[in-house]
């Protein structure tokens, strides 16, 4: 059994991940940034041990890394948001911009440096960075700017954490889930939440120090930074 912490589980893919993982018996710690959050968690994963805070609050976010003592195998950052509507290159929102990149690029970095310490106690310790394939640099198009300049600066915290960490031996892997049917993907998307989590935590369980640094889909598979 593994001691996995979730950040950002009320709903999508981080309740997915909680429940699943809950359900086959592993040890779950999770977070959600409201009471409700919590309750939901609390509902879809009763045995799992929760934490409240909003990844864009330093204080909120150290007050519940004091609450975990033991050591914690598998992080998986999860919590992110789409932004604000006007994000193109010619309208931009900048404020609602501004706080896109503080929940989705340092919000993932304020929660692996309070939780770094449980962490680096674990035998095999795994950082998860839930990014977006949008984030890839290689990628064409030009919809939602601010989210995809979000994901792509995570992607550089990724590279930065795998490098610092891995003498540590840390592993630090950026991770596309695919398009998946959540209330961010939409009805359109391709993938069952369920199976794009299934495939999250066997890509996270198959993690050795070899891989740090690597960005991935919820398949394995390697993406162009
Ligand atoms: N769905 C896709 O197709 C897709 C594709 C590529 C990447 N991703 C990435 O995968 C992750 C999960 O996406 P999802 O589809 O599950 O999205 P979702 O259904 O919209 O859920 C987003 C989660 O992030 C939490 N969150 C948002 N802002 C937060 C904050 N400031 N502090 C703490 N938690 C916060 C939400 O909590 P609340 O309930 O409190 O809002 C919710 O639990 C995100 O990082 C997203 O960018 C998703």
């Amino acid at each position: 059994m593994s001691h996995w912490l979730i950040a950002g589980a009320s709903r999508g893919i981080g309740l997915e991940a909680a429940r699943q993982l809950s359900a086959r018996g592993e040890r779950v710690t999770a977070s959600a940034r409201s009471a409700a959050g919590v309750a939901a968690l609390k509902a879809a994963a009763p045995e799992a041990t929760t934490l409240q805070f909003d990844v864009r609050n330093e204080a909120e976010i150290e007050a519940a890394a004091a609450q975990v003592s033991d050591p914690v195998d598998a992080l998986i950052v999860n919590a992110g948001a789409y932004g604000p509507q006007r994000q193109s290159s010619t309208d931009m929102d900048f404020e609602g911009a501004l706080d896109l990149l503080s929940v989705n690029t340092l919000g993932p970095l304020r929660v692996v440096q309070a939780f770094l310490p449980v962490i680096k106690r674990s035998a095999r310790p795994r950082i998860v960075m839930m990014s977006s394939i949008l984030g890839s640099m290689s990628l064409e198009g030009t919809f939602n700017v601010a989210y995809r300049v979000s994901k792509a600066g995570l992607n550089k915290i990724a590279q930065c954490l795998a490098a610092d960490l891995k003498s540590e031996g840390v592993i630090v892997v950026a991770m596309h889930p695919g398009w998946v049917r959540t209330d961010m993907g939409g009805a359109d998307a391709t993938l069952d939440v369920r199976d794009s989590v299934a495939g999250i935590i066997r890509v996270a369980e198959s993690l050795t120090l070899a891989d740090t640094r690597r960005y991935l889909d919820y398949r394995g598979q390697d993406i162009p930074w």
